[in-house]
């Protein structure tokens, strides 16, 4: 088994373990939730480059922040109105074309632990929350009428769901604040209401994010598992400045550490994400068996072709970590993009292995 063979979950056939992580890109907005063609094509021309899951980067489940009144989700695009739909069927469409297959992460904007401009969980009502959650299962029944093959909930990076399912941020006295079970209460009610048409060919990936300790993080994975989802896709959460003491030869993240650390306890697949860097070091971990998918974010942008480079011309523009895409306006400023291509040989080994399969 390496990095390029298939796996089946219920109806769903993925033809590698490659994934291509959420990233936002802020720099096209949307109007009235809906993706411009220029942001479309950052997915479709990505579409045909082999890779087995491509995630959306955040989209909004509701039309405003905060339910206020003010119509804004932070340059988010949307999946809350059948006018989402076309948008969606296009990426999908284009996805299936070539064999991999797209979900679309979903999320509520305005919600940031730590950050001083975050709305705080603990001031919504129980109607309120409630409201939430079905806004969740809608953005859900809105991807799948689109054809996509799943969603991911975006339970990590200190955003919402994270918030709601974390002891630092949810002090709540009703059904969705108290022990883990209890905060987890709106993940599940989401699960519960998607599986109601989601059928087996309609997957939940949940983007959890990382807890105070492995004892909760494998809690947390274990109940994550127990309520329904078919993926478990591992990042950082709450303490976002959590440190985990890898062991001293250890060659991955801390956020690696913790996806593969977690794979031992469930036994749903496993994406693990974070500077994993090119597909040599994702093919080791998936042919020792630490995990199911490795995601890839940074190498996407830097080089739209990440994947067919790496195993087709023995190279391909590497990302060089400058951190500029973070806050970025346009993903064509990334600079690595600029680079010429330059031989990298590690890939050579790669290569042969692809061309085996
Ligand atoms: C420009 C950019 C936008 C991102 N947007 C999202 C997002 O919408 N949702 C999310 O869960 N993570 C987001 N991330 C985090 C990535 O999914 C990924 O976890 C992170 O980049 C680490 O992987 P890498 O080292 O391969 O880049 C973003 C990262 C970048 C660089
Ligand atoms: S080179 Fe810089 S801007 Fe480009 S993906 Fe890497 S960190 Fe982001």
């Amino acid at each position: 088994m390496d990095i390029f063979t298939p796996l089946q979950i219920k109806h769903v056939l993925f033809k590698n373990r490659i994934v291509m992580a959420p990233m936002v890109r802020f720099g096209f907005p949307t109007k009235d939730g809906e993706m411009q063609d220029k942001l479309i094509l950052e997915y479709t021309k990505r579409a045909d480059k082999e890779i087995g899951l491509l995630i959306s980067q955040v989209i909004s489940v509701s039309p405003t922040d905060n339910l206020s009144k003010d119509v804004t989700t932070s340059g988010y695009a949307g999946a809350y109105s059948e006018q989402h739909i076309p948008y969606l069927r296009k990426i999908a469409e284009s996805c299936h074309k070539n064999g991999s297959r797209f979900f679309a992460q979903l999320g509520l904007a305005g919600y940031a632990y730590g950050d001083i401009h975050s709305k705080d969980i603990n001031k919504l009502t129980t109607n309120e929350l409630a409201f939430i959650c079905n806004q969740f299962i809608n953005a859900a029944r809105i991807c799948k009428k689109a054809g996509l093959d799943g969603i991911e909930l975006h339970g990590a990076h200190t955003f919402f769901l994270n918030m709601v399912s974390s002891s630092y941020s949810n002090r709540r006295k009703d059904r969705y604040g108290g022990d883990l079970t209890d905060r987890l209460t709106l993940v599940k009610e989401i699960i519960d209401g998607i599986k109601e048409f989601s059928a087996n060919n309609f997957l939940i990936s949940y983007r959890m994010g990382w807890c105070d300790s492995f004892s909760e993080d494998i809690e947390t994975a274990i109940a994550l598992e127990q309520i329904g989802i078919d993926i478990l896709h591992v990042s950082h959460g709450i303490p976002a400045n959590r440190k985990i003491n890898t062991p001293p030869d250890y060659q991955y993240s801390d956020i690696v550490y913790t996806g593969c650390y977690l794979k031992k306890y469930v036994s749903i697949p496993v994406i693990t994400v974070g500077e994993i860097k090119n597909l040599e070091r994702g093919n080791a971990l998936i042919i020792q068996r630490a995990c199911d998918f490795v995601a890839y974010g940074r190498p996407f942008l830097a080089d739209e072709s990440f994947v067919t480079h790496s195993i087709g011309n023995m190279s391909y523009k590497s990302c060089f970590e400058c951190h500029k895409c973070k806050w970025f306006t346009n993903g064509e400023n990334c600079p690595a993009q600029l680079l010429a291509l330059s031989p990298i040989s590690e890939n050579i080994l790669l290569k042969k292995s692809h061309k085996k399969l």
